[in-house]
């Protein structure tokens, strides 16, 4: 044949299937879209308006129907069982077009046998992690959403609208998560959700994972300066203080020159060393180093012990006073004369 007769050929073709079957075909599926969940009962009627049937029915791996001289004919299946259902509706006429055939849109779900999380023992702050929701055992993976929740913040969503598998499935979806300080004891759940469309049931079939708490680890760091300088009078008190945040909470260890005065203290996540009777032996530099095993933060104490008031201040104060006195009583006698 030659390539103009073929076109010719092929588009005769199209343009006679296309009028048969929109013109005079007449076949109706009423209801034309069904969802039902796998186990469940089925009835659905397909007809005709045509008066010239020969016979009309349903071809199907399950209930197949075969009804002579019916314009209308019910699949009707009591529990539906199997997954690779294809019903389609035919009836067959007496005059041209002697066949039709309708496919019903047909939906057939489970839900989710299980959902659950799969996460680390804990996080690290700014560092990504993977928390993944595991969904199983649910049909059809095409109409699946998955989400990730902390708390009521959406994290992540996923959907799988081009698999087309009619089976059960297992999915796995990864999140990607980099939590913050603030996310230390937050709660994250996964939904899985069937958004099944029209006639599907409602609410939409959803199932969620038990929730999932996980610590967010991270190293020490200092809840005040790195360097302070303090000073005390000799023979005076001070406390220093040293606190860090950091999880696990931080081990404090202090290091100095060792004199008999001081005691360390540590309560409440706050370490403090008690001079209470400050002398020139405790005049040095304090160093406090809060630990866990992700970090260290050190601050370091200058403490000055000072002695009471110096001599030259009282010496300079007393010739002040002396020279103000003298121009007072100098300025008295000059305006007097
Ligand atoms: C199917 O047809 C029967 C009559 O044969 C009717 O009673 C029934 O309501 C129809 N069902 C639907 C879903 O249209
Ligand atoms: C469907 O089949 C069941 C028995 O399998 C029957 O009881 C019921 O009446 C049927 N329904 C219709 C609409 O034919
Ligand atoms: C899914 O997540 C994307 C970002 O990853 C977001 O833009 C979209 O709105 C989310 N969709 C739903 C339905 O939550
Ligand atoms: C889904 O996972 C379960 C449990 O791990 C397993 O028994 C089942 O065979 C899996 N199903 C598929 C379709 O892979
Ligand atoms: C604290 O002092 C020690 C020596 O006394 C020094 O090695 C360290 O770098 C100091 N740290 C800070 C944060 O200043």
């Amino acid at each position: 044949m030659e390539p103009g007769a073929l076109l010719v050929f092929v588009g005769l073709l199209f343009f006679n299937s296309e009028s048969a079957s929109s013109a005079v075909c007449d076949v109706n599926i009423d209801p034309s879209r069904v969802v039902v969940r796998f186990g469940d009962p089925v009835i659905v009627n397909c007809s005709t308006t045509r008066e010239d049937v020969f016979e009309a029915g349903w071809e199907s791996s399950i209930n197949p129907v075969n009804e002579p001289n019916s314009k209308i004919t019910v699949w009707n299946v009591s529990s539906l069982i199997v997954w690779d259902a294809e019903p389609k509706c035919f009836i067959n006429y007496m005059n041209e077009p002697r066949q039709c055939v309708e496919k019903l849109d047909l939906v057939i779900y489970k839900s989710p046998e299980s959902v659950s999380l799969i996460a680390p023992e804990f996080m690290k702050i700014g560092v990504e992690s993977t928390i993944t929701c595991q969904v199983l055992d649910v049909a059809p993976a095409r109409y699946l959403s998955v989400k990730l929740y902390k708390g009521d913040e959406q994290l992540g969503n996923r959907s799988f609208t081009h698999d087309s598998t009619r089976f059960p499935v297992n999915e796995s979806v990864p999140f990607p998560v980099t939590p913050t300080r603030a996310d230390n004891g937050a709660e994250y759940t996964c939904v899985a959700e069937l958004q099944l469309g029209p006639g599907g049931p409602k609410p939409n079939p959803t199932k969620r994972s038990p929730p999932l708490k996980m610590p967010v680890v991270y190293k020490p760091s200092l809840l005040s300066a790195a360097e302070e300088n303090v000073e005390v009078r000799e023979g005076g008190s001070i406390v220093l203080k040293c606190s860090a945040d950091g999880n696990p909470a931080p081990k404090y260890e202090w290091k100095y020159r060792i004199a008999d005065n001081v005691q360390e203290i540590t309560k409440d996540g706050v370490s403090t060393v008690n001079i209470p009777r400050a002398s020139s032996s405790n005049d040095r530099v304090y160093e406090c180093h809060a630990k866990n095993r992700y970090g260290v933060a050190t601050k370091n104490i200058t403490l000055t012990v000072k002695g009471g008031t110096p001599w030259i201040m009282i010496i300079l104060l007393i010739i002040g006073v002396v020279l103000a006195i003298a121009i007072i009583v100098g300025g008295i006698k000059f305006c007097g004369r």
